[in-house]
């Protein structure tokens, strides 16, 4: 075990930063999404939490209530880790070498048996040295993305202790959409933002779950959504700007939103149109 490095934090009321970089990240668009949140909401919940943007963006504010789930495992017990013991996260990620041999031995452990901190410690820096930064697995569920070569910093200490501040007392899950959503009731708000809806060819980027999120998942999305409507559930939801979007949610207030996605296979798509979505 690592000697414990003596931390110079900023105060305890900084905002936490997201500390992963992830495929369809919001962090460029939290401010413009915040701004069409209801004012008022009891619980929050975000059940396609990825790296987290805009719940940081929301809870660097006011203290939130926050239901926040992802079906990613790694992820989650990464939020986790970071939330019970990121020093010890932090104390791991310092006993890291940032060298092509050490990637692919990290990369070929199974996190299964490793205690939670290294886990966390594991998935961030597999993230932080590989290659464009980006959460992908294969069909078989293994992360298989080559090493990346960057100088960068593994993280910061800041994000780690702000972010474990902001995720105290926060119900954090790991499961599919739709089970995370039982529980939701007229006074909670959703923000939605599920893996696009693929704009055909094969830079669409649909690896973040061994499952991946297909067109029969894009129905029962809209399906569940047309059912929180019923029930009187405020909902916003993040997607592309396509014709199936459109027709899957028609009736509901589609506005066009400017979005420069960071990570996306293909560069000639970068500013792909995207849209939010509203029943309120
Ligand atoms: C577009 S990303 C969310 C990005 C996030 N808003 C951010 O700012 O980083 C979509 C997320 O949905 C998750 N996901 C995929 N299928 C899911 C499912 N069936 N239920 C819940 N989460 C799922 C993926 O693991 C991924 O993290």
């Amino acid at each position: 075990m690592p000697r414990p490095k003596t931390y110079r934090l900023a105060d305890g009321t900084a905002a936490p930063r997201p500390f992963l970089k992830w495929a369809g990240g919001k962090q460029a668009l939290a401010a413009a999404l915040q701004k069409r949140f209801p004012d008022r909401f009891d619980r929050y919940f975000e059940p396609f939490l990825g790296g987290g943007s805009v719940f940081f963006a929301l809870a660097s504010g006011n203290p939130v209530r926050a239901v926040l789930a992802d079906e990613n495992p790694w992820l989650i017990d990464t939020y986790r880790g970071v939330r019970s013991a990121w020093r010890r996260v932090a104390a791991t990620l310092d006993t890291l070498p940032n060298t092509k041999a050490d990637y692919y031995r990290l990369r070929a452990e199974d996190p299964a048996g490793l205690p939670l901190h290294a886990r966390a410690a594991r998935l961030i820096y597999l993230n932080k040295t590989c290659f464009r930064g980006l959460f992908r697995v294969n069909r078989a569920g293994r992360f298989n993305v080559p090493y990346g070569a960057y100088d960068r910093r593994l993280y910061d200490p800041n994000d780690l202790a702000a972010t474990a501040r902001v995720l105290r007392g926060v119900d954090l899950r790991c499961a599919d959409f739709e089970s995370v959503l039982d529980d939701v009731t007229p006074k909670d708000f959703v923000y939605l933002d599920p893996p696009y809806v693929k704009l055909g060819g094969h830079a669409d980027f649909n690896r973040y779950t061994k499952g991946q999120f297909r067109e029969p998942d894009h129905d029962r999305f809209a399906a569940l959504c047309r059912d929180l409507d019923r029930a009187h559930v405020r909902w916003l939801v993040s997607q592309s700007d396509t014709p199936l979007v459109r027709k899957l949610f028609r009736g509901f207030r589609i506005q066009r939103i400017d979005a420069r996605r960071e990570i996306n296979l293909d560069a000639t798509r970068r500013n792909v149109g995207e849209v939010v979505v509203q029943n309120y």
